[in-house]
This record gives C-alpha cells, structure tokens and sequence, in this order.
C-alpha cells in the first residue's frame, strides 16, 4: 500500500516536473512582437503616426497604443478618427498637403511614421501631392523640429512603370519612388518598408522574414500586426536605421529572429532606371 503510495507521488513529482518544463520551453519559445530592444529605444519618445486611420496605419496605431508607447495619430478630420477607431488616442489634425497644419503636428515630435497614401489620380489629393510632395513636406517639417527618424511605408515596387496600380493610381508607384528619394535626401535617419501583399492573418504565428526589395515576388503575403510590429521596430532599433527591405510572412516557425536582420538589410533604394 505504502509502495503504491510512494509510486502515485513519484509521478506525480515527475508529471509537475514535465509540465514546468514544458511550459518553461513554450514560455520562453514565444516570440514577442518587437523586442525588447525596440521598447528600450522607444521608451520617453513621441512618436508622430501619419496615416494612423488607413488600413496600415489604425494597427500601427493600436499596437504603440498598446505597447505603452506616446504616440500621436495624424488625420484630416479628428471626429471621424475619434467615431471609427475612439478617444483612447491622442489625435492631431494635419494635411501632409498643407505645410502649415504639419506645424503643430511634429512639435517634439522623436519619430515619424508615416503610412499616408492615396491612390486619387485626380483632384487636389493625387498620389503626387500627397505621396511625394507629402513627404517631402512631412519630412522637412519633422527635421525643422527635431525628429531624427523618419518610416515609410510604402510599396515593394515603387518606381515600377509597367504596372497596373500606376493605371488605376495617377502613376503612384512612380510617386511612391519620388516619396522615398525626397526621405533619403533629407537627411533624416530613413526607414523604408515595402510591404509584400497584406492579409488577415493574426500576428506573431507565423515566421516574419525581412528581405531586399530585389528578391520580393508577387505571392508573398504578410499579415497586418506582423506588418505593424516590423514597422514598430523599424522605429526603434538603432540597426535599423536607413534600411531598406520589404516585409513578408514565410514558411517556418514563428520566432524573433527577424528582429536581428535589420543589420544585413540594403541601404540603397534600388529603383529602377527612369
Ligand atoms: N493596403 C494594402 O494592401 C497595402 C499593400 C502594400 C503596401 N501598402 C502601402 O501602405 C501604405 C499605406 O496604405 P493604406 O492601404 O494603409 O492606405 P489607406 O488605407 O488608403 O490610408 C491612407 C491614409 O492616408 C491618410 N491621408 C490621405 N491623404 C492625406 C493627406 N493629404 N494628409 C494627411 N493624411 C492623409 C488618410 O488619413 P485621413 O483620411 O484620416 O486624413 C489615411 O489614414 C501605402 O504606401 C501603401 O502603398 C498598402
């Protein structure tokens, strides 16, 4: 009896030891979504989010928002922002059109990111005023006040002629080049992040793999909050700084490894000849 005893405590014993390790190992095997050393360097920064209600920029959003982080979402219409995605952040009025609305906008002002975009070929906000002459004028206003880093988010074919989204766009892709040549020229730290096509899919499940324009092929997907996340980081790690890449999910197991190749990253935009 007392043997049998003896033996339901030994596996017992060795059942909880199984299951702290198991849960020790999952535990440390989960990735986080920017690091540690993102946090570390967005600590005490103000952060200026352009385009913070477009279908990139509300996760930007939400994840700095998250993340503890000071972060103010630029709109054209604060109402809007405030019904469709709430009060819990800290809005600013500006129209990467107008220079003077940018004023007040990167006032202290660490870092930008910008996520503003249009697509209009006609009209007073065309791909040309807001993509390239945006963030020229975004760019300029944000060194005139301090900020020492700029992100874009922009496309893994900017400056491509032959392409459809150049037809339906006003020639965004061409703009979307002049964009980054204007973010490289200012003197800004640059970040320039070309998204591989965006899906649905929930965050830091799957592998995040980071890579030179050059090699980005139509097919490659990444999901909003692994986009968001990338981008967060592109913000805040020193290695970051005046990369060039696009991002993309891919076959693998989801870990932090990604956040270790920013370093290996071109600096050159690599656009194609005019
Ligand atoms: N969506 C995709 O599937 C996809 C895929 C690959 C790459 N990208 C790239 O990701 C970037 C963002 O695209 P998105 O799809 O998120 O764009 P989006 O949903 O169309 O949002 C555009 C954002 O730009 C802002 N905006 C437009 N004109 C402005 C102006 N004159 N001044 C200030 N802000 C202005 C809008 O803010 P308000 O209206 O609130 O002012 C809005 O937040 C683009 O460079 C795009 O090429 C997107």
């Amino acid at each position: 009896m007392l043997e049998r005893f003896s033996m339901l405590v030994n596996a017992a014993r060795l059942f909880s030891f199984v299951s702290l390790v198991l849960f020790h190992t999952t535990v440390a095997a989960a990735p986080t979504s920017v690091g540690d050393e993102t946090l570390a360097a967005l600590q005490g920064k103000t952060i200026l989010l352009g385009g913070a209600t477009g279908a990139n920029g509300n996760h930007v959003l939400r994840q700095l928002h998250d993340l503890g982080l000071d972060v103010r979402g630029m709109t054209r219409n604060v109402d809007r922002a405030i019904k469709k995605f709430g009060s819990q952040y800290t809005w600013i009025k500006a129209d990467v059109t107008d220079p003077d609305s940018l004023t007040a906008a990167v006032e202290g002002v660490d870092i930008v990111i910008s996520a503003v975009a249009s697509m209009m070929p006609f009209g007073s906000n065309t791909s040309e005023k807001v993509d390239h002459e945006g963030t020229l004028n975004l760019a300029t206003a944000a060194k005139a006040a301090g900020a020492t880093r700029f992100v874009i988010i922009t496309s893994s074919s900017s400056g491509v002629k032959d392409h459809f989204l150049n037809t339906i766009g006003g020639n965004v892709l061409i703009w979307k080049g002049k964009a980054e040549q204007v973010l490289v020229d200012s003197g800004l730290e640059y970040v320039v992040v070309g998204p591989a096509a965006i899906d649905d899919s929930p965050g830091a499940q799957q592998m995040i793999s980071l890579i030179p324009r050059s090699e980005y092929r139509a097919g490659m997907v990444i999901g909003w909050e692994d986009l968001a996340s990338v981008v967060i980081a592109a913000a805040g790690r020193p290695d970051a700084a005046n990369r060039v890449f696009t991002a993309t999910n891919a076959e693998g197991i989801a870990s932090d490894a990604w956040l270790s190749r920013f370093a290996e990253l071109p600096t050159d935009l690599n656009l194609p000849p005019e």
